[in-house]
């Protein structure tokens, strides 16, 4: 399952490459962007505000208004729904292990507790995709139903893309 487009996952052509000098700006906006997480207190989960070279280029290769910004996901991230997006327009720069997969489940099997977390009905939730994405591809993610990334074994690191 590598690739292909899926009903929660699907690729997306962009016909201008990555410049490698902008691999460099993401890590440089990892130690220097502001965190906009609503919780900074998670560990294994942050969103900084990407640097104004990778702000320009995404900006030159979608047309649609969005905030850039890079992620940098550590094992533990729970299963979750976005919180302010329904889709993610995502490119991993570093994987974050050999075998890192993304799953999607059935939103029935869920509910939010009273502390707006999400939790399973019971211990047989049902798994509806699972997809190992490809580094360095353009691509766009269902966030709207319940997700997760297993598999990390050292750190996750994307550009993702928020619609304005
Ligand atoms: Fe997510």
């Amino acid at each position: 399952m590598y690739s292909k487009n899926l009903q929660y996952y699907s690729l997306i052509d962009v016909h201008e490459s990555f410049p490698p000098e902008l691999i460099s700006e993401v890590y440089e906006s990892i130690d220097t962007g502001k965190n906009i997480f609503y919780d900074p207190k998670h560990t294994w989960y942050k969103q900084v505000l990407a640097n104004q070279s990778i702000v320009e280029f995404t900006h030159k290769i979608f047309d649609f208004p969005h905030v850039s910004t890079v992620q940098v996901i550590k094992p533990g991230l729970p299963i979750h729904i976005d919180f302010g997006r329904t889709e993610a327009f995502n490119f991993i720069i570093d994987a974050g292990g050999d075998k890192v997969e993304t799953c999607f489940y059935h939103p029935d099997d869920f509910y939010f507790n009273e502390n707006n977390k999400l939790r399973p009905n019971n211990s047989k939730y049902r798994e509806i995709e699972r997809v190992c994405i490809p580094s360095m591809t353009w691509h766009k993610l269902d966030v709207s139903i319940p997700h997760n990334v297993i598999g990390i074994e050292t750190t996750r690191i994307s550009i993702t893309l928020v619609k304005k």
